[in-house]
């Protein structure tokens, strides 16, 4: 892949790896050295791709796996909404690119595809007191893997397997980073844009869920998503809960009406 894709900010300094344990390692050592934001690290294969909650992350030859290292003005409690901006843009990114794909987002950061994952979004964020130093966006995207060992093949899919053809890197990664980039940037002044997105590929909201949360799990209907990237649930008791990004997963319960 070339060095340089056509970008303003996001992908000016692109750090390309045949193979790497993780490039959210990477880019974490980078970004702590004082490198800019919008620096992309790229690795065609990943040793020890990093998911949520610490789970491995399959990342074979194929598939798009890069970390772009943020310093985003932001205090740290607002950092939550990143999960939700990385999983926008890659979503807007598969619309532009294939329309006639029905992509979806499951909150907080699966981008799905018929309820299968094809991409995913894992957010770091280093602060310092309240103000956060700098975030690293760690994005996977299943682009040209034709294969998933068992049990992921049930769970997961990929662009190849949905269109049939191959997808130039290349291609994605700047379409990714452009639609990122105006998403950020237009975030810090107005969160609405971001949130309408957000809502526009939800596959969730009206629909009946189960979130298991670090607090415990909770049923309700999904009434809203917030600009904190925050889920608005309707419990069966007739209160609302806000669930956070890096507090909750989702178990789905039943088809929207
Ligand atoms: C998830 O669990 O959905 C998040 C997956 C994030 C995977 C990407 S691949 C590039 C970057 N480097 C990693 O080690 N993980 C992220």
């Amino acid at each position: 892949m070339n060095q340089k894709v056509k970008r303003g900010v996001f992908g000016k300094e692109i750090y390309h790896y045949f193979c790497l344990e993780s490039t959210n390692k990477v880019a974490y050592l980078l970004a702590k050295k004082g490198a800019e934001e919008g620096t992309v690290v790229v690795a065609d294969e990943q040793t020890q791709g990093e998911g949520r909650g610490d789970h491995y992350w399959y990342s074979p030859q194929g598939g798009l796996w890069f970390s772009l290292i943020l310093r985003p003005r932001m205090i740290s409690s607002e950092t939550s909404r990143l999960s939700i901006l990385g999983a926008t843009g890659i979503a807007m990114s598969i619309d532009r690119l294939f329309s006639s794909l029905k992509v979806r987002i499951r909150w907080p950061n699966d981008v799905v595809i018929k309820d299968k994952k094809v991409a995913g979004v894992l957010i770091k964020v280093r602060t310092e007191r309240s103000d956060v130093n700098f975030a690293i966006m760690g994005i996977g995207v299943n682009l040209n893997v034709r294969e998933f060992p068992s049990p992921l093949s049930f769970i997961a899919t990929s662009l190849i397997k949905e269109t049939g053809d191959s997808t130039s890197k290349k291609r994605f990664l700047e379409s990714t980073l452009e639609e990122l980039e105006n998403l950020y940037f237009s975030s810090q002044v107005n969160g609405h844009m971001l949130l309408e997105k957000a809502r526009s590929f939800s596959s969730l909201l009206g629909r009946q869920v189960e979130v298991i949360t670090t607090e415990g799990k909770f049923q309700g209907l999904v009434q809203d998503l917030d600009e904190d990237g925050g889920l608005i649930l309707r419990l069966e008791s007739g209160l609302h809960k806000k669930i956070l990004p890096e507090e909750g997963c989702i178990k789905e319960r039943s088809p929207k009406i």
